[in-house]
């Protein structure tokens, strides 16, 4: 069985796990470290086997909302159980921080991941900041 150790860490450590280059790899294309990444707000999630990273998720808080992004596997682990892990770790912070709502903007590929943690759709496709590929919002309310 693959033993993950899941950590929050800060952008410099991302960086320097590789953490953004796999994000940059698993993601067509080549997102940028961006000043989000530097906020105070912005909570970076590594999940690491010995020294190799393998999975990123990060979470952006605003107010009573929370903005999951990136959440990625690398290829070889993926289907192992390590981004319901990442997801599920980055919802416990989403509650720590006290917001009620959490939202994404999913790839197509991957609505069905989110589907399984009562993630919805909400709104027409749209397409991300970041990528030319259409998207869908999907949100989860926390029950109060
Ligand atoms: C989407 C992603 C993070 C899932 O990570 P993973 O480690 O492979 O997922 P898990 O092993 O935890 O899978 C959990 C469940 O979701 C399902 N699942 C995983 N990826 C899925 C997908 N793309 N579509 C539908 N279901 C999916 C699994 O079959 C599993 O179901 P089960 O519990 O019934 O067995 C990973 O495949 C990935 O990095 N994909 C590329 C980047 C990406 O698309 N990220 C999402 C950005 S919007």
């Amino acid at each position: 069985m693959q033993t993950f150790q899941l950590d929050f860490v800060t952008p410099s450590e991302a960086e320097r796990c590789g953490a953004f280059e796999l994000r940059e790899q698993v993601f067509s294309h080549a997102e940028q470290f961006t000043a989000e990444d530097v906020s105070r707000n912005c909570f970076h999630l590594v999940a690491r086997e010995d020294t190799k990273t393998l999975g990123y998720g990060k979470l952006v808080v605003d107010g009573a909302f929370a903005r999951v992004k990136h959440v990625c596997v690398s290829p070889d682990a993926q289907r192992s159980g390590l981004g319901s892990r990442i997801l599920l770790r980055l919802l416990d912070r989403a509650r720590e921080e006290h917001t009620t709502t959490v939202w994404l903007l999913a790839r197509f590929t991957a609505l069905g991941f989110y589907h399984k943690f009562g993630f919805v759709e909400v709104g027409p496709v749209v397409r991300s900041e970041d990528s030319a590929a259409p998207h869908r919002r999907m949100e989860l309310r926390f029950k109060l």
